[in-house]
């Protein structure tokens, strides 16, 4: 049997995570889970995050029979990952977290800004990367309350809105000394409103996401797992998407960001 990688997050912003993916392993099956009818994760307690990602991940092992899961949510990595492990030791785990590394090594400015959700900011792991960092670089920290949301129903007015607020937020941007130069998107939901971002922000500052780094680990922690992997033959079968919301929300986002995988069905996981 083809066993397929697991993948999920609050709503459509793993897709940009599933893009990456799909790239790196062409001939992998993947499972797509958007827990939108629990969302959005980055505005919630962290009991529920927690609650939600381990009710998810129990579905992908039980009812999918994954082979290695990918929490594609920074704030599901933050509340969860740790607990999903101890769960599933044998099970190749990878998890999304901003790319603060990478930007604090791009940055000729020295300042980088990150945009996450309000959860992932105040949470212990991200702390713990923050001070992992060099002191010489200055970061400026964003909760963008709404955006994930506005991102999810595609509301274009307010996602302009909210996108102009947090980046004026940030305060200087572009290559002069001490302006930000570099912006984390820190939630996989972002990245899907990179364009305007980058419209705002001008062509002097640099985005980065994290979701080539991830699939690139994935792909990695597959090379040196022992299981079988055959090539699946059926190109148009490449993905399922299952959502605990709206299955249009889904299979619209799919179909703008995937190209031609429109088809999403709704699951409720308790
Ligand atoms: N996409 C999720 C993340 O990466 C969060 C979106 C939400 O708030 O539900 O953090």
């Amino acid at each position: 049997m083809m066993q397929p990688i697991g993948v999920f997050d609050s709503g459509v912003g793993g897709l940009s995570v599933l893009k990456a993916l799909r790239q790196a392993l062409p001939q992998e099956k993947f499972v797509y889970v958007s827990d939108a009818g629990h969302a959005p994760y980055g505005e919630r307690d962290v009991t529920h995050v927690l609650a939600r990602s381990v009710a998810v991940g129990n579905y992908l092992v039980q009812s999918h029979q994954v082979k290695a899961l990918v929490v594609a949510c920074n704030t599901a990595t933050a509340a969860a990952i740790a607990a999903l492990r101890a769960a599933y030791p044998a099970l190749p785990i990878v998890g999304v977290e901003p790319a603060l590394k990478p930007a604090a090594a791009r940055s000729r400015t020295s300042a980088v800004g990150v945009l996450a959700t309000r959860s992932t900011l105040a949470s212990d792991k991200f702390q713990a990367l923050l001070q992992a960092q060099s002191p010489q670089v200055r970061f400026v920290l964003q909760a963008c309350d709404g955006l994930a949301a506005a991102i999810e129903c595609a509301d274009a007015p307010q996602i302009h809105a909210l996108c102009a607020r947090y980046a004026a937020a940030l305060g200087p941007v572009g290559s002069a000394p001490g302006a930000i130069d570099t912006v984390v998107l820190g939630c996989t939901h972002y990245t899907f409103a990179a364009d305007v971002l980058q419209d705002l922000l001008g062509p002097d500052v640099a985005l980065i996401d994290a979701g080539h780094p991830v699939a690139q680990r994935t792909a990695n922690l597959l090379a040196h797992a022992t299981a079988v992997q055959p090539a699946h033959t059926d190109a148009a079968a490449w993905v399922e998407l299952w959502t605990t919301g709206e299955t249009q929300t889904l299979g619209g986002a799919a179909k703008r960001w995937l190209v031609g995988t429109g088809l999403a069905r709704h699951v409720e996981i308790a």
